[in-house]
């Protein structure tokens, strides 16, 4: 069965939190909810979330910051992986960046997520030689400060 992707609706959001849960995406600093919530509400970003007859199977959260294309949350049901539909996610969100003008897409990966790494070469994406640096703008919620402890 083929995968139909389409923007996220607020009716998808169990499933969605459901789905990162499962691909080991969350963490205690960032509320998956909250997460949503700026995605959803910012002009420059949106989450595409891919479906297999009514079950959705995977997502891709995209934003363009003005400079670069940026994409979050990309997420496979571990029951779908290994079917191509990660790579036409990845797609479906380089054709929404480059359609509001982002010359270039990046992301990151976390430090032992080989697989992750390993398919995104596999596409096309080639490791950058620069280090992340990250500062709290604003304290992680305290929603999300009762789930780290
Ligand atoms: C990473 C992830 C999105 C890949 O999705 P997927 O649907 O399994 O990947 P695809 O089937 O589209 O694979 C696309 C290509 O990548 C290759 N690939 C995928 N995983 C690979 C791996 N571990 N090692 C080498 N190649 C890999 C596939 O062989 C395929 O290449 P091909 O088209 O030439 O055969 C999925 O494994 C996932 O959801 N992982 C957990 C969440 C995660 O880590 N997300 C990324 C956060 S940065």
């Amino acid at each position: 069965m083929t995968m139909h992707v389409r923007d996220f609706r607020e009716t998808d959001r169990p499933a969605l939190t459901a789905l990162w849960e499962a691909c080991g995406l969350t963490r205690p600093w960032n509320d998956p909810n909250d997460d949503i919530d700026r995605a959803v509400s910012a002009r420059e970003a949106t989450i595409l979330v891919g479906y297999r007859g009514d079950q959705l199977i995977g997502s891709v959260m995209a934003g363009h910051d003005g400079h670069r294309g940026w994409v979050y949350y990309l997420a496979l049901d571990p029951a779908h992986q290994g079917r191509g539909a990660g790579r036409e996610l990845m797609e479906e969100a380089g054709l929404w960046l480059t359609s509001r003008g982002a010359p270039k897409l990046e992301l990151m990966v976390r430090d032992g997520n080989d697989r992750a790494a390993k398919f995104y070469e596999s596409i096309g994406f080639e490791r950058q030689q620069v280090t992340v640096y990250g500062k709290w703008l604003k304290a992680p919620s305290e929603s999300s400060a009762r789930k780290a402890s």
